[in-house]
Formats: C-alpha cells, structure tokens, sequence
C-alpha cells in the first residue's frame, strides 16, 4: 500500500516533517486502507494549508496544556492563566484563540514564530484586534533572561522557517473572484442589516468544505481614504512605500494596503515628530507613554485631534500596519452550490466620538462592491469543525444571528449527500418579523423533514429576553435523548457570550437529565467534546 498522504504537499514541511506528521495523524485516526475513517478528536487539525510555522506540536491542544486556549475567556483571565509560562505560552494567551487561521497561522505557531523571531508583525491577529496586539507588544518588550531576543528557548525548526511558497490559491496567493450578488435578508423595522452573499469560484478557483470559511482582502472606503488625505494637507498622488514594501501612491496605498483602525506607536512618533503646534507635539509625546486617552481611535481620530500634524506621507505609510483580511463562515454546499461559495455577512456600522465608523470588509461587501467586480479571497480550511462523518449520526446544531452561516450550508450538503441523520437547528435573533435569516428556507427544510426540529428564540420578542440557551433548557429532555442517541452537538456564533452561556445550558440539560452531579456533567461535555461530538467555531 503507498504510503498515506494526509498533509497537503503545499503545506509548510520539510519531507521528514510531513511524514511524520502523516505517521502520527494516519495513526491517531485508524485510517484503514480502504481510506474509512474515525472521526478526528476535538482540536486536531485535519488540514493545514496555508499556514505558516505549523509544528506537530499544533495539533493537540488540551486544556490541561494550555488551559488559556478558551475563545470564550476574556483576555486577563487568558493571561492569568498564562502566568509563569514561558513566554511564548503567554505570547499564545494573548492570542483570541480560535485558531482560525486569519493570521496565516495557529495561535500557538504564530506565538513560537514571535518568540523566534522569525515573525516581527504583532499586529495579525484580527479577532483580537488592539486588545492582542497591545499586550504581544508589551511581552515582546519584557527584557529577557537568558538572553535570547525575546527571552525564549531557541525556535523550533518549523518555526524558523520562512512559510514555503504558496502553491495553488491560498492567504499568500489569493483568487481573484467575481461578486454575483449581495442581498440584505433582514426587512424592514431591523436594527441590523445582515447580507447573504455569493461569490463566484467557477472551476478553477480555491476548492471548499462545508465548515470552512473564506479569508477576504477588504478595501478601505473612498469617502474614509479622502478624508485623511485631506487631513494630512495632502493631494493622494504623492509616491509612497508600505509596510511590506509594496511602492504606490498614497492614495492607493490607503485603498488597498494600509490598515486605518490601529495606530502603531511608530505613527503616533511620526505625528509627534511633524507636528507644529508644541501643545499637539506634547500631547502625542505623552501618548506614546500612556494611550489610554485614545482607546478606540483610528488614524483620522488621531489626526484630526492634532490637526498642525502634517507627516510626509512616505514617513506615515511605513508606519501602518498592513490591511489583514476578515474570515467569514461559508454558509453553502460546494455540492449544492457549485462554482459558488455563499456567506452571510453582519454589517457592522457604529458611532464612535460622533462620527459614524464602518467595518472596512462587511461595509465592503454589503455597499461598496458592486455585483461583477472582483475580490481576493482565500479558504481557510477548518479545524474539525464538519458535519458526522457518519451520514447516519443526528446533528444538533445551536446558530443565533450570523452563527447560522455554516449551519446551512451543512443542511444543504446533508441533503445533498442524502444523509439519513436527524438534524435539529436552534436558531435566534432580535425579532421574528424582521430579523429571520434565510426563514423561506429554513422552513421549507423543516415541511421537507430535512430539519427534523427547529427551535427559535426571538430575543426581543417579549419582555424578557430569550436566547437559545433558554430553548435548550425548554427541550432539555428530548436534547438529552438525541445526545445519548450519539448526536453531535455544534455551535456557531458569538465567541464572548454566547458560547459560554450554550455550554453553561448543555452542562445543565446533561446533569439534570442524566441525573448527574454538576462535575459529572461538565466532565460528560468534556468527553462528547474528545470524542469530536461537541464543536464550536465562535469568534
Ligand atoms: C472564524 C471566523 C468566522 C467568522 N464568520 C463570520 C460570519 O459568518 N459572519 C459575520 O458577519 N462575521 C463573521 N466573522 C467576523 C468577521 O471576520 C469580521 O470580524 C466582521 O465582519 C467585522 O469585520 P469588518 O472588517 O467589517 O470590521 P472592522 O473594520 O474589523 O471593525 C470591527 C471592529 O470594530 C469595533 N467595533 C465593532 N462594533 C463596535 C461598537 N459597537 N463599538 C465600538 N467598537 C466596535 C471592534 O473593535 C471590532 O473588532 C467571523 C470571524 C471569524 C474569526
Ligand atoms: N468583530 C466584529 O465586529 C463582528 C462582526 C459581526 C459579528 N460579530 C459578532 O458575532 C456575533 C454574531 O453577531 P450577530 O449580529 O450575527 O448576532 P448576535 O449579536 O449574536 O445576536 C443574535 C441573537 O443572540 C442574542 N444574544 C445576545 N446575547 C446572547 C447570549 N449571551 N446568549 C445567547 N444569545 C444571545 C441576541 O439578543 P439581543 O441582541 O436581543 O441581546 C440576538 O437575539 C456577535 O458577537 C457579534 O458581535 C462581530
């Protein structure tokens, strides 16, 4: 039999890594000849393409190894529990945990690529945003006491290296995909504005899974872009070189390069440096002590609480950190969906110091990309997070707001696949009326018996709030019985509160239909989650 070849040939290995890595995953899963297979325990990482420096240590994280790597928890109790660790254990604490990949990374290579040296950006952790950033900045800044750069044992080999070069699409080698179309699916009377969009593949982009998701390159918007060139005295044309070395002009550096929502220390030391009135020059030199005055400000912020500081725009652009893509759950079926990959989008807009702030990529792909131009993208392979290997097994799937996304395009491949398992969708937003996402549909699935429940919990339906938790406590007997029927359980959706509040509501269904004590039935979810029949994909 030819050896078993698991870990793409694109994947960052040297040949000795990648058969060990192949040994240890054909090992871990049983993978028979005949290419049948056990379902991969929560935390491995079926596949690895795309990202840099991943070690064979990357693939099993346990709480007990690193009992920070919760999303859920909020960053001082990560770096609590961090505490004493060397340090790029607490560099990985600072990290939001997901694993997501949105770095071109694990959270736990991307760490070891820091302490390494190997990676100096500190800035690319998107779901972390300024929170991580700031605190892998302060670690990296702490003196070291054996005298290694950044005070850790030396890299790892995998670690070192620099990421191989990218074959096929990938983060590093993006396809450029034509938008088909981008419709908003809340009506009239929403507080929200939630876009399904589709994108199209054809045959010869990046190929999906259900449960990946897919990595966009946004652009910053026009209005934004000229109302800092005008801040800046500036006219948009002059020559400029960025970050990553990439020369352009200014104007489309700001488009297409530099990242508006952050500013690096270097920028506040540039606009200290350039500014004419000594009052502005000391407050920026006070800040670069203590930015605590300016939490939440983005570049324009910055500028126009100073407005005597006119950078050179060269001095400035090499100062911002690079524009990094946004990963979307990918809410269809390759095999329903052919050519075609479909997310559904939350506009984020919001108002900061009376100015009205837009997320650059959901802005981006609700409003200002129009139907036929083109974006960059990527998928990101998931960690684990599918549908039961076993087309027989029920699925329960816990989806409030945008969690839903992969919960359809799992139902759509379960229907396409005409897997028999039952499938149970809890699902809940704001109002029934007006915030229903894909309802025709959803309903359509439940007349056809493909949903064989579907439970909502319209928040603000009532008086009292109800979440999906609180449904899962309604149904708690019969959600018992799917689990004890082998039921793989998935959530999806918001990482700070929610997924905490799901687990809290599956601990209960299990202890108080079990008949269990509460550390019984925290260690029951524990082992639904080794035996991969508990995943979560929450950001
Ligand atoms: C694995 C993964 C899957 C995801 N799947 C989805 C999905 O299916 N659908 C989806 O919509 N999103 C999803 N996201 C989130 C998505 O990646 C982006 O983070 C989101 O769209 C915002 O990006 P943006 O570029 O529009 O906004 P950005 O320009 O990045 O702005 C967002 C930032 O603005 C700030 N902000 C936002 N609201 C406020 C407020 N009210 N007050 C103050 N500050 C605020 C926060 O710092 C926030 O991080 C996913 C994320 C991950 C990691
Ligand atoms: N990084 C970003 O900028 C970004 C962009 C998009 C989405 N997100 C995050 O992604 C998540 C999904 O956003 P979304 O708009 O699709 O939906 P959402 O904000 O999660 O709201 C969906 C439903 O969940 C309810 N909810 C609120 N708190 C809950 C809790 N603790 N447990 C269970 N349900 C709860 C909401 O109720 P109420 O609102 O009535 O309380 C609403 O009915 C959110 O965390 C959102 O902030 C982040």
């Amino acid at each position: 039999m030819p050896p078993l070849s698991l870990i793409p040939e694109s994947a960052p290995f040297s040949a000795e890594q990648r058969a060990w890595l192949n040994g240890f995953l054909a090992g871990w899963i049983g993978l028979q000849g005949d290419g049948a297979s056990a379902p991969l325990p929560a935390g491995v990482v079926p596949a690895l393409e795309g990202l840099a420096g991943s070690a064979p240590a990357a693939l099993a994280h346990s709480a007990e190894d690193f009992p920070w790597h919760d999303p859920a928890l909020p960053i001082d109790e990560r770096m609590k529990r961090a505490e004493g660790k060397p340090k790029q254990h607490r560099l990985m604490a600072a990290m939001a945990q997901l694993d997501c990949g949105a770095c071109g990374y694990l959270c736990q290579t991307y760490s070891e690529a820091i302490a390494a040296g190997s990676e100096t950006s500190l800035t690319l952790c998107s779901p972390g945003g300024t929170e991580t950033s700031k605190m892998l900045k302060k670690l990296v800044k702490e003196p070291s006491a054996n005298g290694h750069a950044n005070g850790t044992a030396a890299p790892s080999p995998a670690a070192n290296k620099a990421p191989a070069a990218p074959a096929g699409w990938s983060r590093k080698n993006p396809f450029e995909a034509r938008l088909l179309r981008s419709v908003n699916l809340n009506k009239p009377g929403s507080d929200k504005a939630t876009h399904h969009v589709e994108i199209d593949l054809q045959p010869d982009g990046p190929s999906y899974e259900v449960g990946d998701s897919l990595g966009i390159f946004p652009t910053n918007c026009g209005e934004l872009i000229g109302e800092v060139i005008e801040a800046l005295g500036a006219s948009g044309d002059e020559p400029v070189e960025t970050v990553a070395g990439v020369s352009s002009r200014l104007r489309d550096a700001l488009e297409r390069h530099c990242c508006l929502s952050e500013v690096p220390e270097e920028t506040i030391g540039v606009l200290a440096e350039s500014a004419t009135d000594p009052a502005e020059a000391e407050d920026l030199r006070a800040l670069l002590e203590d930015d605590a005055p300016i939490a939440g400000y983005h570049l324009l912020d910055l500028l126009r609480r100073h407005p005597t500081t006119k950078p050179r725009p060269s001095a400035l652009v090499r100062t911002l950190s690079d524009l990094k893509p946004r990963l979307y759950s990918i809410s269809s079926s390759p095999k329903r969906h052919q050519g075609q990959v479909h997310l559904t989008v939350r506009k984020v807009v919001y108002a900061f110091n009376d100015r009205d702030r837009k997320g650059v990529t959901s802005t981006m792909l609700a409003d200002r990309v129009a139907v036929g131009s083109t974006l960059r993208v990527f998928v990101q392979k998931s960690h684990g997070f599918s549908i039961p290997a076993d087309p027989g097994a029920p699925a329960i799937m816990i989806g409030p707001g945008t969690g839903i996304a992969p919960f359809r395009a799992f139902l759509h491949e379960r229907d396409a696949i005409g897997a028999k398992g039952k499938n149970w969708l809890f699902y809940g937003d704001q109002r029934g009326e007006s915030d229903f996402l894909y309802e025709e549909e959803l309903l359509d699935m439940k007349a056809r018996g493909l949903l064989t429940r579907l439970d909502t919990a319209f928040s603000r339906d009532q008086d009292r709030k109800i979440y999906v938790q609180d449904r899962m406590i309604e149904r708690g007997k019969d959600l018992h019985a799917w689990i004890q029927d082998g039921a793989h359980v998935f959530v999806c959706g918001d990482a700070k509160r929610m997924a905490a509040d799901v687990d809290r509501a599956l601990r209960e269904v299990i202890r108080a239909h079990g008949g269990l004590s509460e550390d019984a039935a925290a260690a029951s979810v524990a082992r639904l989650a080794s035996e991969g029949r508990y995943k979560r994909d929450v950001y």
